[in-house]
């Protein structure tokens, strides 16, 4: 074992591991190379207990803290609607199935058509189609997406960016303005720089934390306040309840992009956000294989984009969604995977000596690490780090790795890495990216769900 690896071992056995938004001691995994005792010496003090999931989640927790209350107040899901399940796993699995049941199947058919059979008394507001969104496999999904979110209703799209474009599209009307964080993902950045004018509305970038340059950006139509709960890739967090009192004092549409969470690590919704917005291709389908996209709020609203979508076209496949139904059903134990290895793997970057900087928000030292502790189950799979030394020896270390694909995206079971300068904020001017701090080295991983002790030997023998 290398130095880094047995210093990170050695570490993790005290490190403060981050749980439903309490900080828990936990203690490291076992590995066969029979490290993992170190756990001994916390569980023989009197104030910790040892826990274990039958899910594989395990530690020592402190006494004081119950792991099942406060996993359960966390994942109760408060539903506007009538459902007979309170907890976000069993809704990720449950929800909406009868809508598409048939002959007694348990897995969910698939409705492969693009039309149905007109009735005798239909009328024109009843006719079936799938680009009209409501096959059985869509009024199936949409119910679940809306009870994962703790909403009204919900619709799903074609992709995240379908669900970006004609929400913003729906949410200005004629001629609006939106306040835009400069912090925010390459194609809403592109979306807005390249179309927004040309469509009659106008937007104005803002600090998420300047509360001051919200105000001076204010206009008689502003109508719109777009903020992500992670930005993408600089993991930033917004104060969530300052945000929502500006939005509320000033009548604007509150809409947060939550992909980079899901709604198991954070449920906007709850908060008071007006709608919430999904790139289902992440954690929500959680296998690389679907694109797709979901918008969730008040049934009014959602109408609105619904009828939107059906028009720009933007319908989600009957097949892709039963791929997308069936990736929910294991969101939660995918998540919780995705947020144990995404703060054991930041603990150990942040502890090598190659290493120049990482920022995870579930790590202590990052500035919103109390924001990510207060709202957040979990602060997800996304790590991001540089590495000393210059661009090549980086360029070489990406190469050199086997497990992580470079590609872009992040949610999938598989870890992907790459360099956000040249993918999600490709669009990007140098200066642009310089001032958000992506720099040409700036390395994003999406940790996926294998053993962290092969990710970590990959990355040793990389580096
Ligand atoms: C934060 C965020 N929102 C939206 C999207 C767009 O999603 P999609 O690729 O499904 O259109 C992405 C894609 O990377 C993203 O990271």
């Amino acid at each position: 074992m290398s130095h880094a690896q047995t210093k990170y071992q050695k570490n993790r056995s005290d490190a403060i591991c981050k749980c439903a938004g309490r900080e828990l001691h936990s203690a490291e995994t076992t590995n066969h190379d029979g490290v993992g005792d170190s756990h001994k010496h916390l569980a023989d003090l009197p104030n910790y207990y040892w826990h274990t999931e039958p899910h594989g989640f395990f530690g020592l927790f402190e006494k004081s803290i119950d792991f099942h209350d406060t996993m359960n107040r966390m994942l109760r899901v408060k539903s506007p609607n009538k459902t007979p399940f309170n907890y976000l796993e069993t809704i990720a699995i449950h929800e909406g199935a009868e809508l598409a049941s048939a002959h007694g199947m348990v897995g969910t058919p698939i409705y492969q058509s693009s039309t149905f059979e007109m009735r005798p008394d239909d009328e024109l507001s009843s006719v079936r189609y799938t680009r009209l969104n409501n096959g059985p496999n869509h009024l199936a999904l949409n119910k679940k997406m809306a009870a994962l979110e703790g909403a009204e209703a919900a619709v799903v799209t074609a992709s995240g960016m379908a669900s970006i474009s004609v929400t913003l599209l729906a949410t200005l009307g004629k001629q609006g303005h939106v306040l835009l964080p400069t912090a925010l993902y390459g194609g809403t950045y592109a979306f807005a720089t390249e179309y927004l004018e040309q469509l009659g509305h106008s937007y104005s970038w803002i600090n998420i934390d300047d509360e001051k340059i919200w105000e001076k950006n204010l206009k008689p139509n502003t109508r719109v306040f777009w903020i992500e709960s992670v930005s993408n890739p600089t993991l930033q967090i917004p104060d969530f309840k300052k945000y929502l009192a500006f939005c509320k004092k000033h009548k604007l549409i509150s809409v947060i992009d939550n992909t980079f969470l899901s709604p198991y690590n954070f449920k906007p919704l709850e908060l008071g956000f007006d709608l919430v917005i999904q790139s289902c291709t992440k954690y929500l389908n959680g296998h690389s294989d679907v694109t797709a996209g979901s918008v969730a709020g008040s049934a009014q609203w959602i109408e609105k984009i619904k009828t939107m979508t059906n028009l720009f076209g933007g319908v989600l496949d009957p097949h892709a969604c039963f791929l997308l139904d069936r990736g929910i059903k294991t969101l939660s134990v995918r998540v919780r995977a995705h947020n144990e290895n995404a703060l054991a793997f930041a603990e150990y970057l942040a502890e090598h000596k190659d290493v120049e900087r990482v920022i995870y928000p579930g790590l202590q030292d990052h500035p919103h690490h109390e924001r990510a502790k207060k709202y957040f189950v979990g602060s997800s799979g996304v790590v991001c780090f540089e590495l000393k030394g210059s661009l090549k020896r980086t360029e070489k270390f990406l190469s050199s790795l086997k497990i992580p694909k470079i590609a872009p995206s992040l949610g999938g079971v598989e870890s992907l890495i790459g360099l956000p300068t040249n993918t999600s904020n490709g669009k990007l001017t140098s200066r642009e990216k310089l001032a958000l701090g992506i720099t040409p080295k700036f390395i994003r991983f999406a940790i996926g769900i294998e053993n962290i002790a092969d990710l970590i030997a990959d990355f040793e023998q990389a580096l």
